[in-house]
């Protein structure tokens, strides 16, 4: 369970690296070079999404990832008997359910896990067993983090994607309020809660002074700044707001 106080890890997702590889079919960029760079600059984590359709990260990747990476390596991927194989025979450290469309452009809410209670608890068993951490990822919604809780997740990732969609104001606020309402009661059942999607560096500081979280997985935005700034550049400022916003969570 997430201690107050302990430091935030970063993990960051490099998915869109390998978009801008794909766009042109090759070999460059490398999100495994760019994985290895992540680290130096901060990275607690590397964070990969094999997707159904293989629109960015590939077999190849995460099989280089898994044995080149001296960081932890989460997995996410749908709930799928193809992915639950893969991540049997690579054995990440971590692998995070996502829900998955093939016309969605990118992740688009989070996982109905109370909805899908039976068929998801055998599954996070299966991965939970081979001594994987699985993380469910959700909406900030108590039902959903009580079935987490409920199929043998000992995690949950917090989509903050509607929070970091929702300009500056009140209604932002009130999606500040459900992630720290969420946070609190992750912490009260006893689960380790993440957060992560669309986070940059206007949206990060207050998800980050949440002091139950444990981990942010960041990639988008970090890949996108890397055009401006460079990726080590981006990663390290990003790590800088994180930590800022966790010593002053603790002074207040
Ligand atoms: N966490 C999860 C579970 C995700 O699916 C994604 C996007 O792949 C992220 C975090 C990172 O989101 P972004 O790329 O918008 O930072």
């Amino acid at each position: 369970m997430a201690k107050h106080g302990k430091k935030l890890r970063l993990g960051v997702n490099v998915d869109h690296v390998a978009t801008v590889r794909n766009a042109r079919g090759g070999i460059h960029p490398d999100p495994v070079r760019a994985a290895l760079l992540a680290a130096e600059a901060g990275a607690d984590g590397i964070t990969a999404h094999l997707r159904e359709d293989r629109r960015h990260i590939s077999d190849t990747d995460i099989e280089r990832l898994r044995t080149q990476l001296h960081v932890p390596l989460n997995l996410e991927m749908a709930a799928t008997d193809e992915m639950l194989a893969i991540a049997l025979k690579h054995r990440p450290h971590a692998v995070c359910l996502v829900p998955e469309k093939r016309e969605e452009r990118t992740t688009e809410g989070g996982l109905d896990v109370a909805g899908q209670h039976n068929q998801l608890a055998p599954y996070v068993r299966r991965l939970v067993d081979a001594g994987i951490r699985v993380s469910m990822f959700i909406e900030a919604e108590p039902r959903q983090l009580d079935a987490s809780k409920s199929v043998g997740a000992p995690v949950v990732e917090l989509h903050t994607g509607r929070y970091c969609e929702t300009p500056q104001g009140p209604e932002r606020d009130k999606q500040l309020l459900r992630l720290k309402a969420a946070a609190a009661h992750a912490e009260k059942i006893g689960l380790e809660c993440h957060a992560g999607h669309g986070l940059g560096y206007d949206t990060v500081e207050p998800v980050a002074a949440i002091p139950t979280l444990a981990e942010l997985n960041i990639g988008h935005f970090l890949v996108g700044e890397a055009i401006f700034v460079g990726f080590a550049d981006s990663i390290r400022r990003m790590r800088a707001i994180m930590d800022a916003a966790r010593i002053d969570s603790g002074r207040t």
